[in-house]
């Protein structure tokens, strides 16, 4: 628990530097650069002008401050609204092209975003509070696991580790300008620390198992079914990241849709199943248990990341029907499809033979399913009626709620970590 004492502490500490030691503290302190205005010498009247010069130009420093403050004209700093003008209201708010006030969090009009916000804070996690022990001894165990075993473990952490700084890097550098609803950005806001999060977490397993860092983070460069992934989530970002691009007209608007589509839905939406399954199932064989819980509290962060994003694709739509136009629709689902194939050819790759009860093929049925789910979400036909999902479990697992295992003791640890004490 805080408590202001350890600030008093280091207060009282502070003065109990040896004053009366200049020399001391020479020889031992850091270099300091010269200072502005020469010590005085023995030449008494020069140290007074001196000093006198000093004064002079630190009245000017804040005259010439005080002289900017009354300067200031506060409209243009409030995004060009008017000084007086009325409150902002919740009809006047909009998730794009809004012209209220950017900068006042309430009155709330998408209540749902608020809640995302609060209930993504509930489920906070560092990946040091999971014991990595058991899989450090697996994986240098040559007899720990089969090569198949392997390849998935090093394809999913050459995979994730460089996928979420790209969803982060599209967060801040493309939408987050562009979604004009304080609510949404607030949210946006706690996404992209999970990102970090999830960045984090990859290294963490990385640095413990002893990879090669190198290997692993340039695989989406360097391995065909991984870069192609990485790069089709990239040519979304492109445009958007321009610092000249702007929504307002059909085409731009219709580009952010695209962009949302092709983040939320496809690359946080459908080329995050296959490594998380691979992972999870792995997890439920005992093997490699600290990756598996890593990854299951990722994905219980991904699955509220992709539910956000659908919410805020449907709210698009529905106070812009103009842009989900027929040949629109056609393109989304050209897009959903495209995300599919990449994730069965990476399915592929990474089991060229069945291991640990899946296979290629079972994953396949699985991506269908998810694709089939990704598109009904956003209002679009299911393109491969029937599909069924093989695994079950993941449904399971994507519930897991805070209170399970031994997540319990942590959250309430956090909530006390955090408390100031005024005693
Ligand atoms: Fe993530
Ligand atoms: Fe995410």
């Amino acid at each position: 628990m805080l408590s202001w004492e350890e600030y008093n502490t280091e207060e009282a500490i502070a003065p109990a530097v040896p004053k009366a030691q200049p020399a001391v503290v020479a020889e031992t302190a850091t270099p300091q650069p010269e200072p502005a205005v020469a010590p005085p010498g023995n030449d008494i009247s020069k140290g007074v002008a001196a000093d006198a010069e000093a004064a002079a130009i630190m009245a000017e420093n804040v005259e010439r401050a005080k002289s900017a403050i009354d300067q200031i004209d506060v409209a243009p700093g409030l995004e060009e609204l008017e000084m007086g003008a009325a409150r902002v209201s919740v009809d006047e708010k909009a998730m794009i092209n809004c012209r209220a006030d950017l900068n006042q969090l309430v009155p709330f009009k998408y209540d749902w975003a608020w809640q995302k916000y609060i209930d993504g804070c509930a489920n906070h996690w560092m990946p040091q509070e999971i014991n990595m022990t058991a899989d450090v001894a697996t994986w240098k165990d040559p007899e720990g696991l089969s090569d198949d075993e392997r390849r998935i473990v090093m394809r999913s952490l050459g995979y994730f580790s460089t996928a979420d700084s790209l969803v982060a890097n599209n967060l801040v550098l493309a939408i987050y300008k562009l979604i004009t609803n304080p609510e949404c950005r607030q949210y946006l806001l706690r996404q992209a620390f999970e990102e970090a999060i999830h960045t984090h977490a990859y290294q963490y397993c990385i640095e413990s198992l002893g990879m090669d860092e190198g290997e692993v983070f340039n695989m989406y460069r360097e391995v065909p079914s991984v870069a192609a992934k990485a790069t089709w989530s990239l040519s979304h970002t492109h445009s958007l990241s321009d610092p000249n691009f702007r929504t307002g007209t059909l085409e731009t608007d219709q580009e952010l849709l695209r962009n949302l589509i092709g983040f939320y839905c496809v690359t946080e939406g459908i080329f995050f199943y296959c490594g998380f399954t691979q992972i999870l199932s792995m997890g439920r064989r005992n093997k490699m248990t600290g990756v598996a819980e890593q990854f299951q509290y990722i994905l219980r962060d991904e699955s509220m990341h992709l539910n956000f994003g659908i919410d805020v694709i449907n709210q698009i739509k529905l106070e812009n029907p103009q842009l989900w136009t027929s040949e629109f629709q056609q393109e989304v689902i050209q897009m959903i499809l495209e995300g599919t194939e990449l994730e069965i050819a990476y399915a592929r790759d990474t089991m060229p033979r069945g291991v640990l009860g899946m296979n290629a093929a079972m994953m396949e049925e699985y991506l269908q399913f998810i694709c089939n789910r990704r598109l009904t979400q956003v209002g679009l036909p299911e393109q491969f009626p029937g599909a069924q999902n093989p695994f079950p479990w993941m449904s399971e697992i994507m519930d897991l709620r805070k209170e399970k295992n031994f997540f319990e003791t942590r959250v309430i640890e956090y909530q006390t970590g955090g408390a100031l004490s005024w005693d």
